[in-house]
């Protein structure tokens, strides 16, 4: 049978380790596909630039700066888009979407933003797209939720899902590098999206969790609602103190199902050191999924890099390869559900969160601080699962302490009413530093 056709839509970091995979496994793959998987076209900006990383393979493709020339030739069979943002790419997305052709994409930010579009002009044109790239890099966590946990009513989803942001945070905790330090080097290695403003913001976790959110709970894409903070704030003291406590801070992204609606939220959190999330470090990821039959699941890998990410674009080119002539009724659905039983259970505003909550404070040296500040907290009915008194490192001979508050569950907007009476006091000499803990497991 003749090889399946691919044209490739950039040649970065992605697109570049796709091909390179292809070609070195090409005998495996094609035995696991039925058929030979060939990148038979590649569009680049610059094709000079990506002569030079094709070195001899160059022969075996067709390679030009016309990206419609890809998207529209007869040829072609699958449109691999390697570009990212929601721009161009989402054009040449739906270009080969009318045209016919299947679409593979690692591109998180444009299915978190149009994947609702996407998915839709797929359907009509009977085609798929896959993006099994677009999540934790090579970890198969699509496949997973939309597959193999399928049985299940999922009921969380807890991630380290951006490689940058953690190896960041493991840099700077292990190493003692400072944050622009760590960022470059996060950069150097290909893990930093095209504005790393996305990576250290939460934004790039958040794409990545609405659409695990979406496939988790059969509801629409709707990274609007998905409350995210980032690292960028995190203060060093809170790596050091949450430490000392006997957690460690990640940037997670946790999605849930309540009784009154989906948590959707990216934000610095302490979880327990004993936790097995809690050890993953550098640019992995890792996946904690909660189904009601299952229990808790487990999925850890390199979120990031040319080859890890290649591994799950070049699943899904042999996922494609093996399901493009079945009936596309057959097909798993895009968002695991089937599109008309999508949901429209509410995604709660942050403020409707129950979380247990770290907070720091500095106070003056005077009678009764403690009292007043745990006083306003029992009257919030939040109730303090531990309270530390530091000596603040950097004060010097007056006499003011950190203070550093553990909370049990607590609804968030009790704890910002809480916060907002503390800092109102006299003796409180900061503002409330609030981090997040998750303890659920
Ligand atoms: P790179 O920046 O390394 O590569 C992007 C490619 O697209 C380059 O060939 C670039 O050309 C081209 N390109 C960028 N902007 C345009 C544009 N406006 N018009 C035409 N071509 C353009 O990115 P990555 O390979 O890292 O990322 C690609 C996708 O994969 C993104 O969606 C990203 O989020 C996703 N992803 C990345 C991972 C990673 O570890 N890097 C992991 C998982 C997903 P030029 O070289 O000329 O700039
Ligand atoms: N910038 C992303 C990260 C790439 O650091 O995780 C993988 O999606």
């Amino acid at each position: 049978m003749e090889p399946i056709k691919v044209g490739l839509l950039g040649f970065g970091t992605v697109g570049s380790g796709t091909f390179t995979v292809l070609r070195r496994n090409q005998e495996e793959i094609k035995r696991r596909a039925g058929r030979g998987i060939e990148i038979a076209r590649i569009a680049v900006r610059n094709p000079a630039k990506a002569l030079a990383v094709l070195g001899e393979a160059a022969s075996t493709v067709q390679l030009g700066s016309d990206f419609e020339a890809v998207t529209d030739d007869p040829a072609i069979d699958i449109v691999a888009e390697m570009i990212g943002g929601t721009g161009i790419a989402r054009e040449l997305v739906l270009r080969a979407i009318s045209n016919g052709k299947h679409v593979v994409t690692a591109n998180k930010a444009l299915l978190a933003v149009h994947g609702t579009e996407i998915f839709a002009a797929a359907r009509d044109k009977g085609v798929m797209v896959a993006f099994e790239a677009a999540v934790a890099g090579g970890i198969p966590i699509i496949k997973a939720l939309r597959e193999g946990l399928t049985a299940n009513r999922i009921q969380s989803i807890a991630g380290i899902i951006n490689g940058t942001t953690n190896y960041i945070l493991s840099e700077m905790r292990e190493r003692g590098l400072d944050f622009a330090t760590a960022l470059a080097g996060a950069q150097a290695l290909g893990y930093a999206e095209a504005d790393p403003t996305f990576d250290i913001e939460g934004v790039d976790a958040a794409h990545k969790l609405t659409i695990m959110s979406a496939i988790a709970f059969g509801i629409p894409m709707q990274f609007d609602r998905a409350y995210v903070e980032g690292i960028s704030k995190l203060a060093s003291i809170d790596i050091k103190y949450a430490e000392d406590l006997g957690y460690r801070i990640k940037l997670l992204g946790i999605t849930r199902r309540t009784e009154r609606g989906i948590e959707l939220r990216v934000h610095p959190t302490l979880i327990s050191a004993k936790r097995l999330l809690a050890s993953v470090e550098g640019a992995m990821n890792a996946v904690e999924v909660h189904g009601d039959a299952v229990g808790t699941t487990l999925y850890y890998g390199k979120g990031a890099g040319a080859e890890p990410t290649a591994s799950a674009v070049v699943a899904d080119l042999v996922d494609v390869t093996r399901l493009h002539t079945a009936d596309p009724g057959h097909r798993v659905p895009h968002l695991a559900f089937q599109p008309q039983s999508l949901a429209d259970t509410p995604v709660l505003p942050i403020e409707e969160v129950t979380s247990g909550y770290y907070l720091r404070l500095r106070v003056a040296d005077v009678t009764g601080v403690l009292a007043d500040i745990t006083r306003i907290l029992a009257e919030a009915g939040i109730s303090i699962d531990a309270l530390l008194q530091k000596e603040a490192e950097q004060i010097a001979d007056n006499g003011e302490t950190d203070v550093v508050i553990i909370t049990h569950d607590t609804l968030e907007k009790n704890v910002n009413a809480a916060i907002a009476r503390i800092e109102a006091l006299s003796t409180v000499v900061s503002n409330v530093t609030k981090l997040r803990i998750e303890a659920h497991a």
